[in-house]
């Protein structure tokens, strides 16, 4: 099968087309033709070599957690799913391949209504997302920043909170306020005097930081305690008292496979900032390395 190895740490250059043998389903794996493929800033800080104490990546390495496609052949016990299902969630091999295999506990049946480039926004963003809420303890009725609001996990946390009954504010820069907007949070620029803007919209409970910049020391100024400050970009925040968050190794689809059934019955918007075809997954990486993603940066295979 065609994939996107990386050979070299560094920029996008760093990948190089392989073929290489189709990953087999183990037990209670199935095997996926993938379809369309996310892309995370987790994998481009992988490839640029800067995660190698946190995630040692012996090369060449296929990168990729989150991918839809169809499933081609089933392993030893795996339950619940067929030979041509639809499906989406976090593969076990790496994604940037034509096939990758996942645990059965890792997917969720995707319905018609719902496209494949617009189905992979999900896992890894509403898994995050719902992570920190829970971390943070959100009631309804909290008013809660969310730092970082037009990206991938930015935008679907703002979505969840105000479903449970949060008032959001979001940052983003000026071009992506309207679409915060619409995704329900008020939308508050970032950068000098971003304190006293959110200060004009009332007192705040919690933070959730998505991207970092320095923004830590502002939230538990806003919030008066860093236990109500969260975030999933910063870690050397952690020297204030602040929570931090990394992903499960083994992610499940408990998270996000109900909101995949929300997005196919149009009660939770996807946000794709980009589609790339697979011939070009190193340009979705620039894409990514730009820092101003409206949602996820998509590849289809
Ligand atoms: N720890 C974990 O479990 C975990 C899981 C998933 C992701 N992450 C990390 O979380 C971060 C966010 O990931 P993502 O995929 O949602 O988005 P992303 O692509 O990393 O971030 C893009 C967003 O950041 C915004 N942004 C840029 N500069 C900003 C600033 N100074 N202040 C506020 N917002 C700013 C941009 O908005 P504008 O275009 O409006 O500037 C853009 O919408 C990444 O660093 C990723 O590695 C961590």
């Amino acid at each position: 099968m065609k994939a996107w190895a990386l050979t070299a740490f560094g920029g996008p250059d760093g990948f190089t087309p392989v073929d290489i043998a189709t990953p087999e389903a183990g037990p209670g794996q199935v095997l996926v033709r993938t379809a369309a493929i996310g892309i995370n800033g987790l994998e481009c800080k992988i490839r640029a070599g800067w995660l190698e104490r946190e995630f040692p990546t012996p090369l060449p390495a296929v990168l990729g957690k989150e991918f839809a496609g169809t499933v081609v052949a089933l392993g030893d016990g795996a339950a619940g799913f067929s030979v041509g299902d639809r499906v989406v969630g976090f593969a076990d091999s790496g994604t940037y391949a034509e096939h990758a295999v996942a645990r059965t506990g890792a997917l969720a049946v995707l319905p018609d209504a719902l496209a494949f480039a617009d189905a992979v926004t999900l896992p890894v963003a509403v898994e995050t997302a719902v992570r920190g809420i829970r971390a943070l303890g959100v009631r309804a009725g909290w008013t809660v920043v969310v730092n970082g609001a037009a990206g991938a996990v930015g935008g679907t946390a703002v979505q969840l909170l105000v479903r449970q009954g949060a008032t959001v504010i979001g940052t983003a820069s000026e071009p992506n306020h309207e679409h915060l907007t619409a995704l329900g949070a008020t939308p508050v620029a970032y950068g000098p005097g971003v304190a006293a803007r959110i200060r004009d919209h009332g007192a705040v409970d919690a933070v959730f930081d998505v991207t970092g910049h320095g923004f830590a020391a502002t939230a538990v100024e806003l919030t008066g305690d860093p236990r109500r400050v969260l975030t999933i970009a910063d870690f050397a925040a952690a020297a204030l008292g602040v929570l931090t968050s990394t992903g499960p190794a083994a992610p499940t689809a408990e998270p996000f496979a109900p909101v995949v059934a929300l997005a196919a019955a149009g009660g939770f918007r996807t946000v794709v900032d980009r589609v790339f075809p697979f011939a070009d997954l190193p340009a979705a990486h620039v894409r990514s390395d730009g820092g101003h993603v409206r949602g996820k940066v998509v590849v289809t295979c």
